[in-house]
């Protein structure tokens, strides 16, 4: 079978943890490495064995052996370089959130449709084989209708300076982090009938912490993001007949338990590598179907999820300096 071909533009942190799980892929090849740095492009593709590796973004997009590229640079350039890669004629993986608001991600939809080309948010949690597992026991009923949910994600990141926080680039821990209890509250109860939020600040205009209430006609999730403090980063997910606990750190689950009647069920799920080869899986699918978006994390999950992250950011002030 032909190897299906992979760039990467933006080589930070999950550019390195996603290579390192692409390499899992028996026929996926990092063909070719982008960043603004020439060192850091040749170090990367040494490490990983890319066959090529460049200094700019540009040059990825242009690049005519590839079949699709995975975009790991800060949230406020993901739309940008997503339509040009789109229009570039390459398939997309966009890592979350999948830009700063729904304008953006409709224009990015859109590209995706006018070249035909296969698009998607990079939130590997929707693959996750315990997350997976978990809700197809609570869309079977095994817990009852749902009423609540509780998740939160947090640790003290301990610095006061760069992309995190930064509002050029779309920083805080909303974007960051507090996108995954949204999701999970999205995934299970679908969008909500009104949201409640509010948010602590550094000087630089970013969210320190975020908390929400998304109210449901016959249920409700408690959500929360910090940059500030950490968490269990468990996920509560409780119905009329018992709850689930997606296990810390709930977003990368290994596991979940089922509570009921006072017992507690385990079910192991390890991940393969880190857990990213799941939503490579996906792609790699979707593309050889000829399909422009995954059944499981579509265009419009995306939408909806920033239309809810919108909404949370009008409640609590969150502005960024470019948007
Ligand atoms: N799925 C997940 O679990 C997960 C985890 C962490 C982050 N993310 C997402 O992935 C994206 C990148 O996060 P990260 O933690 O990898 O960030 P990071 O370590 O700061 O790396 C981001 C990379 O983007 C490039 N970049 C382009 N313009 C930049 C600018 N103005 N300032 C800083 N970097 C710039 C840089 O690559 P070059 O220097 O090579 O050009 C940089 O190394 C974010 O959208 C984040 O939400 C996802």
């Amino acid at each position: 079978m032909n190897k299906i071909k992979w760039g990467i533009i933006g080589l930070g942190n999950i550019a390195h943890q996603f290579a390192k799980d692409l390499a899992l892929i028996p026929n996926a090849e990092l063909s070719a490495v982008g960043s603004r740095n020439t060192e850091k492009a040749l170090d990367f593709s040494q490490k990983y064995g890319a066959k090529r590796a460049y200094n700019s973004y540009d040059q990825v997009i242009n690049d005519n052996e590839l079949d699709i590229i995975y975009i790991a640079t800060p949230h406020s350039s993901h739309a940008d370089l997503t339509i040009k890669s789109l229009n570039a004629g390459k398939h997309v993986l966009c890592e979350k959130p999948v830009a700063l608001n729904k304008e953006q991600t409709l224009q990015m939809v859109e590209a995706s449709r006018a070249n035909n080309k296969f698009f998607m948010e990079a939130f590997w949690t929707r693959f996750n084989p315990s997350v997976r597992e978990a809700l197809v026991k609570i869309r079977s009923g095994e817990i009852g209708a749902i009423k609540y949910i509780n998740a939160d994600f947090g640790f003290n990141i301990g610095i006061a300076e760069g992309r995190m926080i930064d509002t050029r680039l779309g920083g805080g821990s909303l974007m960051d982090m507090g996108v995954y209890p949204l999701f999970l509250s999205y995934l299970v109860l679908g969008m909500p009938k009104k949201i409640l939020a509010a948010a602590n600040f550094y000087e630089s205009g970013a969210d320190q912490q975020t908390s929400m209430i998304l109210h449901y006609d016959t249920a409700q999730a408690v959500l929360h993001s910090s940059f500030i403090s950490p968490s269990d980063m468990k996920a509560l997910i409780s119905g009329e007949n018992g709850r689930i606990r997606l296990n810390a750190i709930w977003h990368e689950t290994q596991s979940y338990t089922v509570i009921k009647n006072n017992h507690e069920v385990d079910y192991q799920f390890p991940t393969v590598g880190k857990g990213f080869s799941y939503e490579i899986e996906e792609c790699h699918q979707c593309i050889l179907d000829h399909k422009i978006e995954s059944n499981l994390w579509s265009h419009d999950d995306s939408l909806n999820l920033i239309t809810i992250v919108d909404e949370v950011r009008k409640q609590t002030g969150l502005k960024f300096s470019n948007n």
